[in-house]
């Protein structure tokens, strides 16, 4: 069984193009709950483009299901918030403040000693840390010493091929190799980046894919579910006048 941690960025990005609130980004959250969702993920961005510092505040009142906060811990106010809110997970990720959205793993062989402070506060916190990382079984085989418990594998690549029928036999290969590594050295396994309705069955034969975080697509999914019957729910109001 693989957990649903539902990325509310997107509804949040939707949200700030007005000042009136909707959509709401803990609405979202309860729905996403209601149906089923075991986590909520949320990557507040140092330029607050999509989710606002106020936004993880607000959902850490309400939620009753896992809390997944992304981000890169040396971009302030990530910790500040995360010490605040002390969710069930942190995602930590390597991404330059402006970055259009995160497009690689961990460098572990740079970035090992600074990060080894970091996860040791978190863990004290009580906060599960996972690490996104590349399908690279050189860099994961260099996770165990961080301290973190998982890896988050960045599945964009993956989603690539899969849409463009690309090599992704030897890409998914990839995938289940670095999969394998990560169970042998005693990681959790979580994943996410570009997963959605049409990709995901494949992903998940990989054994024991513990969460999969998914947002952007899933958002544009659910517009196209739900846009039929909230047009006749307009027409509906428009034939009583
Ligand atoms: N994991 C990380 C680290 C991310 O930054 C994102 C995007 O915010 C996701 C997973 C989810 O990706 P998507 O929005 O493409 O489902």
């Amino acid at each position: 069984m693989t957990n649903l941690s539902v990325n509310l960025n997107k509804i949040a990005l939707l949200r700030n193009t007005r000042n009136i609130g909707i959509p709401s980004v803990t609405k979202a959250a309860k729905i996403c709950i209601e149906a089923g969702a075991e986590g909520i993920t949320v990557h507040p961005r140092p330029d607050r483009r999509h989710i606002r510092p106020s936004d993880v505040y607000e959902l850490a009142e309400i939620l009753t299901v896992e809390f997944n906060i992304e981000g890169n811990p040396f971009e302030p106010p990530f910790m500040e918030i995360v010490r605040d809110v002390k969710p069930t997970q942190c995602t930590l990720v390597p991404d330059s403040p402006n970055t259009f959205t995160s497009d690689k793993g961990w460098n572990l062989t740079e970035d090992t000693q600074k990060l080894i402070p970091i996860i040791q506060e978190l863990k004290n916190l009580g906060i599960r840390v996972s690490l996104f990382m590349d399908a690279d079984i050189t860099q994961i085989q260099l996770v165990p010493e961080t301290g973190a418990e998982r890896v988050e594998l960045y599945t964009e690549p993956y989603a690539t091929a899969f849409r463009e029928n690309k090599n992704l036999d030897s890409v998914f290969q990839e995938y289940a190799d670095a999969a394998k590594k990560a169970q042998e050295l005693g990681l959790g396994i979580n994943a996410g980046h570009d997963l959605n309705l049409e990709n995901l069955g494949k992903f998940c034969t990989i054994p024991n894919i513990l969460e999969v975080s998914i947002g952007h697509a899933l958002t544009a999914e659910a517009l196209e579910m739900g846009l039929f019957n909230t047009v006749k729910e307009y027409l509906k109001i428009l034939s009583n006048k």
